[in-house]
């Protein structure tokens, strides 16, 4: 595993690399792409392993994967998180976006409010407006320099038309690792007010500093019955292209409606992705995530360091992703001006805080999924940008 390694994934179909020209302004040849969530490192040889030996093969056809994916999941959950998963509360979908809207699709109806705990990842929003459901934002509050919830102020704010409540734990952006007292917060929450409860763990495998990720479905064991949790290998692994992911079902009732919903949309999973997945869950995937956690510390370390050193600038210490936070409101500037000298100064492409809701507005969102000389590159550029604040 080198994570210095430069792979160059320009002019390969990549996103992240490839749109962010039309999409900011920053042309790739000496720009930094630092937005959409998937890493610049390869994936673990053992995945790229299969998936060749399966290339190499030569035949596509219809699969039969499930006992040994669902073995595979039920092992690293076990062995990672401390959670046992029964293998029929696994269900496949073609990436946890997707996941999310099958269960809008599934368990509310047009016009059920959706609650969100703002800033959060921009699809959430998206993808509920587009299922003609609305969107409840509840800001969450920073103190100490992190997010934390405010439920009185929740509290206050539900009218009875909620459904349901997505959360994303650990938090993106911002890098939240939920303590048990603040998951259990959650589910009392979800309670009070008759919610069910999305809980988006994907970046469960990616935790700094001492803090510990639980699994919502631990914590609050006593909610399993309104309990929906959503896990991938894809932010950890780097195959987010091969869109496979997890919905996971406690109670067999949610299972029941959600199977019936599958099968009448006849969504199953896809063959290289289900492989991929079976690779990665082992011993040599739990090798590469022992090395890339303190090399992504690494990263976010000196990203801080460097951004937090220029006068106005604020990076929030992420416990938990590689999506570093930036608040740009102590220097003052609109934020076309910081937006315009991050682009067009820096010359590199973050996401803008606007699409991830309330709170995010004074923000932008640095991906650190990348090389250590890129990280510095950035920190360089950044510095010289801002020069003037010093
Ligand atoms: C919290 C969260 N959920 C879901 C996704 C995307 O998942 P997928 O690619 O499986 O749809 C992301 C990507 O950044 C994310 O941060």
């Amino acid at each position: 595993m080198n994570f210095d390694k430069i792979t160059d994934r320009r002019g390969t179909h990549c996103a992240k690399w490839d749109m962010m020209e039309p999409l900011y302004g920053v042309a790739p040849d000496d720009g930094l792409a630092m937005w959409v969530a998937d890493t610049d490192f390869e994936v673990p040889e053992v995945v790229s392993a299969r998936l060749r030996e399966m290339a190499d093969h030569g035949i596509y056809g219809y699969a039969n994967l499930e006992s040994d994916y669902k073995a595979a999941i039920q092992w690293w959950m076990e062995h990672r998180h401390g959670w046992q998963v029964d293998a029929d509360a696994i269900f496949t979908t073609t990436g946890l976006v997707n996941g999310v809207g099958l269960c809008l699709d599934t368990f509310t109806e047009a016009g059920d409010g959706i609650v969100l705990f703002t800033p959060v990842y921009h699809a959430f929003a998206k993808v509920i407006r587009l299922a003609g459901r609305e969107v409840v934002e509840c800001p969450m509050v920073v103190q100490d320099g992190r997010y934390t919830m405010d439920f009185a102020a929740y509290d206050a704010q539900m009218t009875g038309r909620e459904k349901m409540v997505i959360l994303c734990s650990p938090h993106n952006p911002g890098g939240r690792v939920w303590t048990r007292d603040e998951l259990q917060a959650v589910a009392a929450f979800c309670k009070r007010h008759d919610l069910l409860l999305i809980s988006d763990e994907i970046h469960h495998d990616l935790v700094f500093g001492g803090a510990r990720h639980i699994p919502m479905s631990l914590a609050a064991p006593e909610i399993s019955d309104r309990l929906i949790m959503l896990t991938a290998p894809s932010k950890t692994f780097n195959f987010a292209g091969l869109h496979t992911g997890q919905v996971i079902l406690p109670d067999e009732g949610l299972r029941a409606q959600f199977r019936r919903r599958m099968l009448a949309i006849y969504l199953q999973g896809n063959s290289a992705g289900e492989t991929a997945t079976i690779a990665a869950y082992s011993p040599e995937g739990v090798a590469y995530v022992e090395a890339l956690v303190p090399y992504l510390d690494g990263n976010r370390r000196l990203f801080d360091a460097a951004v937090n050193a220029i006068p106005g600038l604020k990076s929030m210490e992420l416990q938990s992703t590689y999506l570093a936070w930036v608040d740009f409101s102590g220097t003052g500037m609109s934020r076309e001006e910081f937006t315009r000298r991050v682009e067009q100064g820096a010359r590199i492409a973050a996401n803008h805080g606007t699409t991830f809701g309330s709170g995010g507005e004074s923000c932008l969102r640095f991906n650190l999924g990348t090389q250590r000389a890129r990280v510095q590159e950035a920190c360089e550029r950044l510095t010289q940008a801002f020069a003037d604040l010093q």
